[in-house]
């Protein structure tokens, strides 16, 4: 049986007299309005581009739970930040595929000063010197247990590995590293790093703290980019974030800040937009997001299905990151979306 309604209530006010008049499609009646009135807006001098890295010459190697993206040797990393310089994407991260034969306990090749990774940023910046080149220093790609740091006695031992990092960091700088980014959530590391960049020579590196890295489910397919995937036993909740905190996260990114750290970075990205906002407001400082790779799969497959466009939910995930207060992203949607940035301005 229908419910009757009374229609003497719902008339009972016009929308005149409900809003006093005020009516906020006005400002949305025309493209040319919305455009005025537009608050935030993305730019190709937000973006920074993730490129994955595998041993060898001229090898490209798709990555299944990441369509669109690839793991490239040296010579093509090259060539991909070339097109990231023709584009205007101001800078590039890079993230080693480590060969299994390498990786022990400790991580130890991460110190090896002609690894994958130093490998790579020598012949970027000696190619294209002017895009900034960020390195991940972190153990996971270079440990057999695919964990970021030292494992003993089935503990991740914190001081060993900060040690290990500083010096690896070092490294880093010597290849050509414009700024480090540590990626492992160690107590410490930022100040360590730090003293160790500044008393080797380095204190015009910076450094880009992955000042909060939450325990997350969506890094699933990085592990797959960078096969650490059938590896890792058991999970970081003991050295990144619970997803349930905040406040926890504002503490870690303030010792951040105070250690030393150049900028900060959330990640996973678009679950936490919140703490964004609140580091940004809380230390005003440049703060980067990122949209990791569970993130891109996301979208990507669905897109694939047909049930979203993928183009319009890309740009609109990455200006959700400008009006959370992000000053950019490291997103593998990097290349594609600078493209579609370019096009409109022609
Ligand atoms: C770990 C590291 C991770 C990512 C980059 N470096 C997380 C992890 O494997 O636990 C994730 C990036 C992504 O998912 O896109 N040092």
């Amino acid at each position: 049986m229908n419910r009757r309604i009374d229609k003497s209530v719902l008339s009972r006010r016009t929308v005149d007299e409900i809003t006093g008049g005020r009516r906020m499609r006005r400002n949305r009646a025309a493209d040319w309005t919305r455009r005025l009135v537009q608050e935030n807006s993305l730019t190709v001098n937000d973006l920074i581009w993730p490129i994955f890295l595998i041993p060898g010459n001229n090898r490209s190697e798709d990555i299944k739970a990441m369509p669109g993206v690839q793991r490239l040797t040296p010579d093509l990393a090259v060539k991909q930040a070339e097109k990231a310089a023709k584009l205007g994407i101001p800078a590039i991260a890079t993230f080693p595929n480590i060969a299994l034969e390498l990786r022990d306990d400790t991580g130890s090749h991460v110190l090896a000063a002609d690894n994958l990774i130093n490998e790579a940023t020598r012949l970027i910046k000696k190619e294209i010197p002017d895009i900034g080149v960020i390195t991940d220093v972190a153990l996971d790609p270079f440990t057999s247990h695919g964990h970021d740091g030292i494992l003993r006695d089935g503990i991740i031992v914190n001081d060993e590995t900060v040690a290990q990092l500083a010096e690896a960091a070092v490294l880093q700088a010597e290849a050509g590293a414009d700024i480090i980014a540590p990626s492992d959530m160690m107590d410490g590391r930022i100040g360590a790093i730090r003293d160790a960049l500044d008393t080797n020579g380095f204190s015009d590196v910076g450094i880009m703290s992955y000042a909060t890295k939450y325990a997350s489910s969506f890094f699933g397919p990085y592990r797959e980019a960078i096969g650490t995937d059938g590896l890792l036993k058991g999970d970081k909740r003991t050295y990144y974030i619970d997803p349930a905190n905040s406040d926890e996260a504002v503490r870690d990114a303030a010792l951040d800040v105070e250690e030393g750290a150049d900028m900060l970075m959330v990640k996973p990205g678009l679950p936490y937009l919140d703490i964004i906002w609140r580091l940004k407001e809380a230390f005003e400082m440049p703060t980067f997001a990122y949209q990791v790779s569970g993130e891109y799969s996301m979208i990507k497959a669905a897109a694939a299905n047909g049930w979203i466009d993928g183009e319009r939910a890309m740009l609109e995930s990455l200006l959700a990151f400008k009006r959370a207060g992000c000053d950019g992203i490291l997103t593998y949607f990097a290349g594609e979306a600078a493209q579609i940035l370019e096009q409109r301005r022609l």
